[in-house]
């Protein structure tokens, strides 16, 4: 099939790939001429393992391609795909906007009948806002309505495994609407799909509204599971427990499962938190607010400065003349992705406090730097108090506390004998709980993570002096 995908992002570029490897004829479509430019080139612009080889080898078979130019590609198209941005406005409601501007110039140039697929995550009623908008331009233009039929087709990927995601999908959400024009679109999206049902139907067909909110209430709930565990990870401090063994024990209950019951830092990244928030807003203005998603956001705001409270409770607010190591600062291992990434609260609020940050991250200390530079606003000068260095080794170097805030495999294994070596103090503030409280004991290192902490971590909190 001929497939038009609408935004070169990470949805958007990840559903390209993909499908071209599936064999299908694919064109992906930007308004940013120099991403399609780079992209033209053999670049990429974001960070997700496996998607560079897999973009070059469809290039390369010429089943993939990129334009700026809409027009053509939508022409040529059985399926027009959007997989651009809905950033959170002021109010927490997500900007459809982008979403509506290509509606709106898919009516301009459809030709013949088309499918349009929702991909980006829109509230609800906001692909019957797509499809009055290309039908208002087929009229404009003296054709019928029924030539495009737009379906909801939410995407459940997640950065750092989105390919396999994408292939191995745990389900296929796709929202029809009624009608002849959904029956021939079902058709459609059940051949564009029959790959990935081959050894069983994965796909949950659905009316469009429900597909829209289906996606957000996923994310609600897997969110909702994360700021329930922080909370627990608070009392469990209060009460002298050890979080993960409360997560080893209720995650073994098959009704419950493990997945999504780490208590750290907070989560991050560009859907969780701009989804809640807009599932919040939707639920207000349909008059039936939602007091646990509320309520799941404002725990994740509080965990995202976690780290800076136990910063400023063991050392007060002023940080002058001291040097924090911080190892990982992308929102989540595997991904290039800032948005919202903890990094972002903490680290400006170390430098602002006039501390110096030595940092390291595998992929996004490019990012890294601009994004936290924007965070500083009046203060962007202290930027120059940031140290991004080349080897988590060299992070260590003098450091007065190690702030561990994304989970990278090259952080997993800490050397607590080098660490004693290599820094001023021997403490460890573990935002992702990745290292064993009694081991760092056993090596006089203070630990203090979330939600579990060994002695010499607890004696620091509680303002015994520093083993220097
Ligand atoms: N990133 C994820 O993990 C993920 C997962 C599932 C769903 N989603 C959803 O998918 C959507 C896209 O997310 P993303 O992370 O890929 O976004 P992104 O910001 O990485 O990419 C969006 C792209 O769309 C382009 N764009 C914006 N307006 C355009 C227009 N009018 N015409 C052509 N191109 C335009 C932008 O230039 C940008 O390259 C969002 O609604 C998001 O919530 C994201």
């Amino acid at each position: 099939m001929k497939l038009c995908v609408v935004g070169a992002g990470y949805v958007g570029l990840v559903t390209a790939a993909c499908f071209a490897e599936l064999g299908h004829d694919v064109t992906v479509v930007d308004k940013d001429l120099g991403r399609i430019a780079f992209l033209q080139s053999g670049g990429n612009p974001i960070y997700e393992p496996g998607l560079d080889e897999l973009m070059a080898r469809n290039t390369h078979a010429q089943r993939l391609r990129f334009t700026a130019l809409l027009s053509q590609a939508v022409e040529h198209a059985d399926v027009v795909f959007i997989a651009v941005g809905t950033p959170p406005q002021e109010d927490g409601a997500a900007d459809v906007q982008h979403v509506l501007d290509v509606a709106r110039q898919v009516g301009m140039y459809v030709r013949g009948f088309k499918v349009l697929v929702t991909k980006s995550t829109v509230p609800v009623g906001t692909s019957r806002r797509v499809a009055h908008a290309v039908a208002q331009e087929l009229e404009r233009r003296g054709l019928s309505p029924d030539g495009c039929t737009v379906v909801s087709n939410p995407e459940f990927l997640k950065e750092g495994a989105a390919i396999d995601d994408f292939m191995r999908p745990d389900r296929i959400v796709i929202g029809v609407p009624h009608g002849r024009g959904g029956e021939r679109a079902r058709q459609c999206m059940a051949r564009l799909y029959a790959p990935f049902n081959r050894h069983h139907d994965r796909t949950v067909w659905m009316d469009v509204v429900s597909a829209e909110l289906t996606k957000y209430a996923a994310n609600a709930m897997l969110a909702t599971r994360i700021s329930f565990m922080n909370e627990m990870a608070a009392l469990a401090d209060a009460a002298g427990a050890d979080i993960d063994a409360v997560r080893r024990g209720v995650g073994a209950d098959l009704r419950i499962g493990n997945s999504f019951l780490y208590a750290g830092v907070g989560y991050g990244g560009s859907c969780f938190p701009k989804d809640t928030q807009a599932l919040s807003h939707t639920a207000e203005m349909l008059g039936h607010p939602m007091k646990i998603v509320s309520a799941v956001e404002w725990t994740n705001q509080r965990q995202k400065s976690i780290l800076l409270r136990h910063v400023t409770t063991l050392f007060g607010e002023d940080l002058s003349g001291l040097t924090f190591a911080v190892w990982g600062l992308a929102f989540k291992p595997n991904t290039n992705d800032m948005r919202e990434a903890p990094s972002r609260v903490v680290v400006p609020a170390l430098l602002q406090r006039g501390a110096r940050v030595v940092a390291h991250d595998p992929v996004a200390m490019d990012l890294a730097r601009c994004a936290i530079q924007e965070d500083l606003g009046r203060d962007a000068g202290r930027i120059r108090q940031l140290e991004l260095v080349d080897t988590p080794d060299e992070v260590l170097r003098d450091a007065d506390a190690l702030l561990l805030l994304t989970e990278w495999k090259c952080f997993h294994n800490l050397d607590f004998e080098r660490l004693r070596q290599r820094m001023r103090q021997p403490l460890v503030l573990d935002g992702r709980n990745l290292y064993d409280p009694e081991q760092a004991q056993e090596l006089g290192v203070a630990h203090i993570g979330i939600g579990r902490r060994n002695a010499l971590g607890a004696q620091r909190l509680a303002g015994a002096p520093a083993l220097l």
